[in-house]
């Protein structure tokens, strides 16, 4: 951990922002003008800059992009009035990243350099967080090695930078997920829990094999006995089996999501049963057949409360015949959005204007 870097504004001199439709952005496509980057070499990060976004300039031979030595985070603004920003639960996605930094060797950002480079971020890119409902500014922090060497050792030098993206929904439609006997996303020791960049390449193969079978996303099981159920895609899963939500409990594989603990919080809130335990695929399959499995939905800040459409598992389907969230997703999408975009009341003080 360093102590806090002074920050440094240099503004852009012409904003692209008449160039972007903000009603309809995709996702991650484009950047707002300005980033945030701060250097690390001789032991400490240096002073943080706001700058106009732009490419970096970097060898082949970046250790990074050899070895993933690489974290990110995923967090959102939302637009309440033309003076108020909102960002939810900013400082969880600080210590998240930097549970994250501290299992892939990568110095910690102090927090108060974190959050005071977010929200002067934020401030001078307001006009880029969009009006339209569901549509928010994504913001981007990642760190990574920044050393221009391949050997595969603990870097020296290292880039934090934090980049804004206007954007709309990450999944138009429910998911249909399939669950795999073969591949893995996380085991038990490996780096699962943080938000490792190579968690997300290695899971390009599987969801491509998924997708080629018809299917939107993996239904990830656990890597020793293929038996417990962990995550789907990029979020956590959620399951309401005879009126009880539950979600896998987190063991080291799982990404402890601010979505998910935000679920937990309000379930408990309004006294809803719910679980965070262990459940096998076969227990899911069974509520299937039994009629039991009222509602699945995937949860993350990306995909806010993706609902499922279908649970495939060795030859079987569970599927529901809607689009639509079910009851309980839908109320939980509706606090969760009604307290970031400020419509409703905030009893955890989650929302953090700016
Ligand atoms: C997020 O939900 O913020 C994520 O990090 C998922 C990402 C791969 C878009």
């Amino acid at each position: 951990m360093t102590t806090k870097t002074a920050l440094k504004i240099t503004k852009i001199s012409n904003s692209r922002l008449t160039e972007v439709n903000l009603d309809d952005p995709g996702f991650g496509r484009v950047f707002s003008d300005h980033m945030l980057e701060v250097e690390y070499s001789d032991g400490y990060w240096k002073e943080a800059e706001i700058k106009p976004f732009g490419s970096i300039d970097v060898t082949p031979a970046l250790n990074t992009l050899h070895y993933a030595q690489s974290v990110f985070e995923g967090m959102k603004a939302y637009y309440i009035d033309e003076e108020t920003i909102n960002l939810f639960r900013p400082e969880q996605n600080y210590e998240r990243m930097a549970r994250s930094c501290e299992r892939m060797c990568i110095p910690v950002l102090d927090k108060e350099t974190f959050m005071e480079g977010l929200t002067e971020l934020i401030k001078l890119d307001h006009k880029w967080v969009p009006k339209k409902d569901g549509n928010t500014l994504y913001i981007r922090p990642l760190a990574c090695a920044f050393d221009p060497v391949i050997s595969a050792s603990i870097a020296e030098n290292y880039r934090f930078f934090i980049m804004t993206s206007p954007v709309g929904a990450y999944y138009n439609k429910a998911v249909r997920l399939t669950s795999s006997q073969k591949y893995v996303r996380a085991a038990k020791g490996g780096v699962g829990f943080a938000k490792a960049s190579g968690n997300y390449a290695a899971s390009f193969y599987p969801a491509k094999k998924a997708q080629e079978n018809g299917f939107d996303q993996v239904l990830w099981l656990d890597a020793k006995e293929h038996k417990y159920v962990e995550e789907v895609g990029t979020m956590n899963i959620f399951f309401v089996i005879d009126g009880v939500l539950v979600t896998p409990e987190l063991s080291g594989t799982i990404l402890p999501g601010i979505t998910r603990d935000s679920i937990l919080q309000l379930a408990d809130y309004w006294d809803m049963p719910f679980e965070e335990r262990r459940l096998t695929i076969d227990e899911v399959m069974k509520a299937g057949r039994e009629g039991v499995l009222d509602e699945v939905f995937g949860a993350g800040t990306a995909a806010v409360i993706s609902p499922v459409k279908e649970v495939h598992h060795d030859g079987e389907s569970v599927t529901f015949d809607t689009d639509s969230r079910g009851p309980i997703g839908q109320k939980l999408y509706d606090t969760l959005t009604g307290i970031q975009q400020g419509r409703i009341d905030d009893p955890f003080g989650w929302a953090h204007p700016v």
